[in-house]
């Protein structure tokens, strides 16, 4: 390991991320009763300019009088280019303060755009007498985002996660999409012929390398890399290959913006239970292999090791903690 220590954000459960336009507020006892893990109530792009403010109205009194049970509760401001943004966070936190986990920042830029919001949230906690840290999500979206994707994780000791906004971030990188979170079937390789002529078209994910950059930021920084929106809400099986393909990355989550996509993403981002169970047994091999002294040993024909017993560890770790 890195003389470097790496200290690991708060550990939320974050399969899931419903977004719940805060415009609209017959939507929320529905949101409250899902089996979501984190709600984020929306001010930012769900919501018309003139409705922002009754939006900001709409979450005080929710957050204050909904039974949220024990979700994790955020709301997503406005970007730091607007005038709403510092009431977002000054009334709804010095309004509704104790029972918001977390700032969900959208659009975010650069460590200064960080450092002004924690700055203010501070501030705010500070003169209401806010006891508990309120958190910070990040949604990197934009091409300044990326580029500056690592400063903005080791920005604040608020931050928890980074989300991927596959749909600002294709409108700001002037990506050709089809759908939001979607392949793109120009994306591929055509094979070379074969005897009799033919070709294959194999697909790509022009994803790939933006995600993964992303997750590479959020674990250096100890936080949770969270994938975004996925739009065709009448495509689940395009839905589990996205979030399988963002799982498979390293991505804890994934968004959901319709209430049928919450149990995709709890199902893709629990591990199986052979999986667990495989786990269990490495853990279990690694250690008769350390009383009998060896370092490593083998298991179903396949070498384990220590490195072994680190996955596994992170495994029925989340095991444990989805049963709870
Ligand atoms: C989310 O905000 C996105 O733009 O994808
Ligand atoms: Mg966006």
């Amino acid at each position: 390991m890195s003389f470097h220590p790496i200290e690991q954000a708060p550990g939320r459960l974050n399969r899931s991320e419903l977004a719940v336009p805060g415009s609209q507020p017959q939507m929320f006892e529905k949101a409250a009763q899902s089996d979501v893990d984190v709600i984020f109530l929306d001010l930012e792009d769900a919501v018309a300019p003139d409705e922002k403010a009754q939006a900001r109205k709409n979450i005080i009194k929710a957050l204050n009088e909904v039974d949220w049970n024990t979700k994790t509760m955020s709301i997503r401001i406005n970007g730091l280019d607007t005038h709403y943004m510092y009431r977002d966070v000054v009334d709804i936190v010095e309004q509704a303060g104790e029972r918001l986990d977390l700032i969900m920042i959208p659009k975010v830029g650069t460590a200064a755009d960080v450092y002004a919001v924690d700055m203010l949230t501070t501030q705010v906690e500070d003169a209401t007498g806010l006891t508990k840290r309120i958190g910070f999500e990040h949604i990197i979206e934009t091409a300044l985002g990326m580029q500056n994707v690592n400063a903005i994780a080791g920005a604040s000791k608020r931050n928890e996660s980074l989300h991927f906004g596959v749909a600002d971030y294709a409108a700001s990188m002037r990506a050709r999409t089809t759908v939001i979170g979607g392949v793109n079937e120009n994306y591929a390789v055509l094979t070379d012929p074969a005897e009799d002529g033919s070709r294959q078209v194999h697909w790509g994910d022009m994803w790939h390398s933006a995600i993964a950059n992303m997750v590479v930021a959020a674990r250096a920084n100890g936080l949770r890399p969270i994938d975004g929106p996925f739009g065709d809400f009448s495509d689940p099986e395009g839905y589990k290959a996205a979030a399988f393909r963002a799982a498979v990355l390293g991505c804890e989550g994934k968004w959901a913006i319709h209430p049928s996509q919450i149990a995709l993403a709890n199902e893709v981002m629990s591990p199986s239970a052979a999986e667990v169970d495989k786990a269990e047994r490495i853990l279990k091999a690694m250690a008769e292999a350390e009383a009998a002294g060896k370092g490593a040993v083998s298991l179903d024909g396949r070498l384990i090791d220590y490195a072994s017993i680190r996955q596994a560890e992170v495994l029925v770790e989340k095991a444990k903690q989805i049963a709870a």
